[in-house]
């Protein structure tokens, strides 16, 4: 096999780039909100809009798979004898897009902003999703062949915790054989750094439901004689975590494995500017767990926050009452070696705990996620490293992320498959947030290097 793609496959992308654009906007114009009951039949549509992209472009046995949820779609391309196998996953499901007035542009109407795709999914992970298929067209147009064996699982349901990926992968075992998975889920480091991520973190989550009276009750002839479930929520919330940013579940960091002094050195080496990472999201200061960097805050400690609460009156003005009810969304970002389940045990026993009298309180475990860590001298990660190299012109950084993508750990104690994380989005993509983006120039040179690392890996000793 040659070193990389002929220069008919770079022609052919020249060639291309505005039909490109084009069929990368109408991916993005679908509202495939997976969370939301309501975007049901626009998940599907995405499911179908990316099987018909497979099989337009040459992947065969290219087909909508029913998991109980969103379906996950799969094509293969197996004509490489004695070439490796590579599964590529995607996710054709976005965030919702709450709060809608802060976008700049309608949310499912993509439009170029300089050097951007912007639009909810152009980044996470329809954007990614998208290179991968064009790089596949374009090698498939030019050589009549791949230089390596594909798999393609692209779900719908990673925004919502993949949950019903682990039953699908374990029931596809023989058909996912494969040598490694590569994701193209995560991004670049600060300052645009091309970045291969080695870390990820997992999730637990719960939603805490405070019960007091049936209805909301006149807080004159009844305050003082109740517990209010708005002050009882407010009070084991302050309960959770110490000033010190220590997580007071007990239990919590049994399992959490320590950072040795060459992680910390990794991460003390990472080109970070502190002051620029706080002021590009409008903070007064950072702040977090005692004796850790924010980098290592980020990637390898565990964290627990409130992503939402409610209850009782939120209008103008003020109404004065004893809210019948409120509640509480938490979610903990995990780090090897901790478990989900265990976490979600340890949360649901010390709420109970310091539940205040007076009220009735539920604990009810969401969908979490294992975290992972993919091994950084793997032949294949040393292999995307070259292909990095060889499209951006510098040397992939190293990175451990926060966020999390649950299949990863999946892949590797399902299938026993190493995964390689080579994404491509700019740090500053907004992802889950308004006015998402994708770099252009990120999207462009990723097709390039997802060729270059199929070349890498056809190379490789099995
Ligand atoms: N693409 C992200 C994962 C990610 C985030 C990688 C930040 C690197 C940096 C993924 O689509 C995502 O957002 N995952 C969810 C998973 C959760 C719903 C189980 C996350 O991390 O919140
Ligand atoms: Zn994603």
């Amino acid at each position: 096999m040659p070193a990389g793609p002929a220069p008919a496959f770079e022609q052919y992308l020249e060639l291309n780039r505005e039909r490109r654009l084009e069929s990368y906007k109408a991916l993005l114009r679908i509202p495939s909100v997976s969370a939301l009951p309501e975007h049901a039949s626009d998940c599907r549509a995405a499911a179908e809009a990316i099987a018909a992209d497979l099989r337009a472009i040459g992947i065969e046995h290219v087909e909508v798979a029913e998991t109980g949820g969103h379906p996950v779609v799969y094509g293969d391309w197996l004509h490489a004898p004695g070439a490796p196998t590579v599964i590529v996953y995607g996710h054709y499901d976005v965030q919702p897009v709450d709060p809608l007035e802060l976008w700049e542009s309608p949310p499912f109407e993509p439009i170029v902003v300089g050097d951007r795709l912007q639009a909810r999914g152009a980044a996470d992970d329809k954007g990614q999703v998208h290179l991968h298929l064009r790089a596949t067209e374009a090698l498939l147009a030019t050589s009549g062949g791949l230089p390596v064996n594909v798999k393609f699982v692209v779900e719908g349901e990673e925004e919502s915790g993949s949950v019903n990926l682990d039953r699908w992968l374990e029931a596809n075992r023989e058909r996912l054989a494969a040598d490694l998975v590569v994701i193209s889920d995560t991004g670049f480091f600060d300052g645009n750094r091309p970045a291969i991520t080695i870390g990820l973190r997992g999730l637990a989550a719960v939603q805490v439901n405070v019960y007091g009276s049936t209805i909301d009750l006149h807080s004159g002839s009844y305050g003082g004689t109740v517990q209010n479930p708005a002050n009882a929520l407010c009070a084991i919330v302050a309960r959770l975590k110490g000033p010190d940013g220590r997580i007071l579940v007990p239990g919590f960091y049994d399992d959490v494995l320590p950072l040795t002094e060459a992680d910390r050195a990794a991460f003390a080496a990472l080109p970070f500017d502190e002051e620029a990472f706080r002021g590009s999201i409008g903070v007064p200061a950072l702040v977090g767990e005692a004796g850790y960097t924010t980098l290592e805050r980020r990637g390898a400690r565990p964290t627990l926050d409130v992503n939402g609460v409610w209850g009782g009156f939120q209008g103008e003005g003020s109404k004065t009452i004893i809210p019948a009810h409120a509640h509480a969304k938490i979610t903990c970002r995990l780090v090897p070696a901790q478990d989900p389940d265990r976490i979600t045990e340890l949360l649901v026993s010390y709420i109970s705990e310091i539940a205040p009298p007076g009220v009735r309180v539920e604990i009810v475990p969401q969908h979490g996620g294992r975290p992972s860590l993919t091994p950084i001298d793997h032949p294949a990660t040393k292999a995307a490293a070259r292909a990095i190299e060889a499209t951006f012109g510098v040397a992939p950084l190293y990175i451990r992320e926060g966020g999390s993508i649950p299949v990863c750990a999946s892949f590797e104690s399902i299938l026993g498959l190493p995964v390689v994380l080579l994404g491509f989005t700019p740090p500053d993509d907004h992802a889950h947030a308004p006015n998402e983006s994708m770099d252009l120039r990120n999207y462009e040179t990723g097709i390039r290097t997802v060729a270059h690392l199929w070349y890498e890996l056809a190379d490789l000793p099995r």
